[in-house]
């Protein structure tokens, strides 16, 4: 008793644990907690839940981010009392509090008064109230409303001691057509072009008479626009929701005390990309994702690549903002997770670096469009069965969250991911068969394995840290991009390309030097021709008698030095023999180059080829198959937490003793039941 009283005080005592923000202040490892919405139900009932939700150990709310007709029920009239009295006692249960900025949901006052604040879809249809998302995120009316209601609450709750953190919106997501949204892409291209010379030229707008005399010629389009104009719509919409996030954050930095941090809540599964990541998470204190996973069972290589890609934006430990209670309510068949998936789930985020673990929602609206959402209290107030596998997730997390102090995951491995690459490729597929998530997932698998912990992160970063990177389809490689990336391998780095890496340059046009673009030279070698297969084809060599499906580049060498690792066996004649892997030794690291889409056993093949010329190793050791591990070092320790995914039990060994968390002593074996989960610790 005493040692858990002393475990919620140093939980409660929030800037005492982990994580560093940027803006200095510190956030404690391993909070659980809810999504709230107090204003949804009668005041005498806050306390009932808030002691149900301390009863599940929970101690972290986020509230408001739909409250905005509560908030500010009329134009200029404030509401926040109910807000204070709400975070006051979440306190007196040991709850901290992030505060949603409202912004997703404007009142329907507003939208009446102001019908120029509601988006428009490309179809030239305006939105209606009754929804959400249904404002324009770039109309200056709008972004005038969201500063003065943003205002209110950070001058109001700044320096409130229990909110420890604030989120801006909810899941960006639906950019607008509007005339001035288009006005603004035009003032945008301007800026960034200069003259229309340039534009028309690094457009080639020549191709079917594009070419623009005036600015406000320039049409706005997201699917069937010239390339150049598609890729550079994207980057406007990133740079537009940027401005919207930074239209709050200035506002907020100016009233709120730096221990306070920002975020926002990254949705589409992490792996939509409406907009560029990178670009939002800029600003931000600490990148947060919402992990749901719809239909079927947790994925764990896909569960674990979106993690690793959500940690990859600021290079650091995350948060998972909405986690799935059991189940959701949008997708085709909302079946719940198994009885133990919750609790799997939880730790594999923690695994992977994420801090905290919130679930949405704590109980669901009696009315309002999301009646079916899985939750942790029903309808009558009191808990569903899922409650209790959350109480145990809570106890577990009190109980160990300080041995998780400082510690994060650290891999030798990256995995670059791109949204200029991905935009590119998704505009003109050349086969609808190409799924770039498939084509990351078949890199991550094998390489996941082999090291036991993988970085997603941006091309742009510094890679010198990493002893292999691989890009499974950077089409996009400014000159820039090139050398920054040949600078890594000589500084003795392996870099491994896949198909389509270099096709373009930074303006989406053909590169001239034809695929990997600025790398051909140093790779001595180069793509003479893609195709689009119908179907699959066969190719052998270093790793083995592979099997290629959906996409074969043919390759040629044009230096002594560069090596044909796999050849293609018979198919369309055009790749009969022909290079699909070459490789290039430059002092001490490498390039490689892969063509081809290739079978799982020769992606297997092709991992432990990259590991061993990178000399990468496992991060634990030897485990049976099904069993994921994750790692998070420390200064003076290491946690492992082992996941069985198998649908029985397993047993493992472990390479030495280590302290097992959970249970409290040391092991050298551990038996995971189905669903089990290990927590170890090396000191
Ligand atoms: C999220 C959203 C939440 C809730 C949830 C349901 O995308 O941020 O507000 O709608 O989905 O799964």
């Amino acid at each position: 008793m005493k040692k858990l009283l002393l475990v919620l005080i140093v939980l409660i005592n929030l800037p005492l644990a982990a994580t560093t923000q940027k803006s200095g202040q510190e956030t404690p490892p391993l909070l659980l907690g809810v999504a709230w919405y107090p204003e949804q139900w009668p005041e005498s009932r806050w306390d009932t839940d808030l002691s149900l939700m301390e009863a599940a150990h929970i101690h972290l709310v986020r509230i408001g981010e739909f409250a905005w007709s509560r908030i500010e029920p009329e134009e200029g009239k404030y509401d926040l009392d109910w807000m204070e009295r709400a975070i006051a006692l979440a306190a007196k249960h040991h709850i901290v509090v992030v505060i949603g900025t409202p912004t997703d949901a404007p009142p329907a006052w507003m939208t009446q008064k102001y019908p120029d604040i509601l988006r428009v879809n490309i179809d030239g249809h305006r939105d209606e109230h009754g929804n959400r998302r249904q404002f324009s995120y770039t109309s200056p009316r709008y972004l005038a409303l969201c500063r003065e209601v943003v205002e209110r609450l950070a001058v109001r709750f700044g320096h409130n001691p229990n909110v420890i953190g604030w989120q801006i919106g909810n899941e960006f997501s639906l950019d607008s057509y509007d005339s001035y949204t288009k006005h603004l892409f035009q003032q945008w291209l301007r800026n960034k072009y200069k003259t229309l010379d340039a534009l028309n030229q690094h457009w080639t707008t020549a191709y079917w008479s594009q070419t623009y005399t005036q600015w406000d010629q320039i049409p706005m389009e997201d699917t069937h626009g010239n390339p150049g104009l598609l890729l550079d719509h994207k980057r406007f919409v990133s740079d537009a929701w940027l401005h919207f996030e930074k239209n709050q954050i200035t506002v907020l930095r100016a009233h709120i005390a730096p221990r306070q941090f920002i975020t926002t809540n990254i949705g589409g599964l992490a792996w939509r990309d409406p907009w560029d990541h990178y670009t939002i998470a800029q600003p931000l204190d600490l990148a947060a994702w919402d992990d749901y996973v719809g239909e079927g069972h947790v994925a764990p290589y896909k569960d674990g690549a979106m993690h690793d890609l959500i940690r990859g934006l600021k290079q650091k430990n995350f948060w998972v903002m909405e986690a799935q209670p059991g189940f959701v309510n949008w997708a085709p068949v909302n079946n719940v997770l198994n009885r133990g998936e919750v609790r799997l789930m939880a730790w594999a985020a923690i695994g992977h670096g994420a801090d905290a673990i919130s679930y949405w929602q704590w109980r669901s609206a009696l009315n309002g469009q999301e009646q079916y959402h899985g939750v942790l209290v029903g309808a009558d107030g009191t808990p569903v069965p899922l409650y209790e596998e959350i109480k145990q997730i809570g106890e577990e997390f009190e109980r160990i969250a300080p041995e998780f102090t400082g510690t994060s995951p650290q891999s030798d491995v990256a995995i670059l991911h791109d949204y200029d690459s991905r935009w590119a490729i998704d505009f003109q597929p050349h086969t609808d068969r190409y799924d770039q998530l498939k084509v990351l997932l078949d890199y991550y698998r094998p390489l996941r394995d082999l090291a036991q912990s993988i970085d997603v992160i941006s091309p742009y970063v510094d890679l010198d840290r990493y002893k292999l990177v691989v890009a499974p389809d950077l089409n996009v490689i400014p000159d820039a991009l090139g050398q920054h990336l040949l600078s890594y391998v000589q500084h003795g780095g392996h870099l491994v390309l896949g198909p389509r890496s270099g096709m373009k340059d930074a303006y989406n046009a053909l590169d001239v030097h034809r695929q990997p673009g600025p790398l051909a030279g140093p790779l001595g070698g180069r793509v003479e021709q893609f195709y689009a297969l119908e179907k699959s084809i066969t190719a052998a060599g270093t790793w083995g008698n592979a099997t290629v499906d959906i996409w074969a580049e043919a390759l040629s060498t044009r230096n002594p030095a560069t090596r044909v690792l796999m050849r293609y066996g018979k198919s369309n004649g055009w790749l009969d023999g022909q290079p699909a892997v070459i490789t290039r030794q430059i002092g001490k690291g490498s390039i490689t180059y892969i063509g081809a889409l290739f079978d799982a056993a020769t992606m297997d093949a092709a991992a432990r080829w990259m590991a061993d010329e990178s000399g990468v190793h496992p991060v634990f050791g030897p485990l049976p198959p099904g069993v994921e591990v994750c790692r998070r070092v420390g200064q003076n320790s290491t946690i492992f937490i082992l996941i069985n995914h198998n649908p029985a039990s397993v047993n493992v060994t472990l390479p030495h003793p280590m302290k097992d968390l959970l249970a409290g002593h040391t092991v050298t074996t551990v038996v995971l039941p189905v669903q089990g989960v290990a927590v170890l610790e090396e000191r």
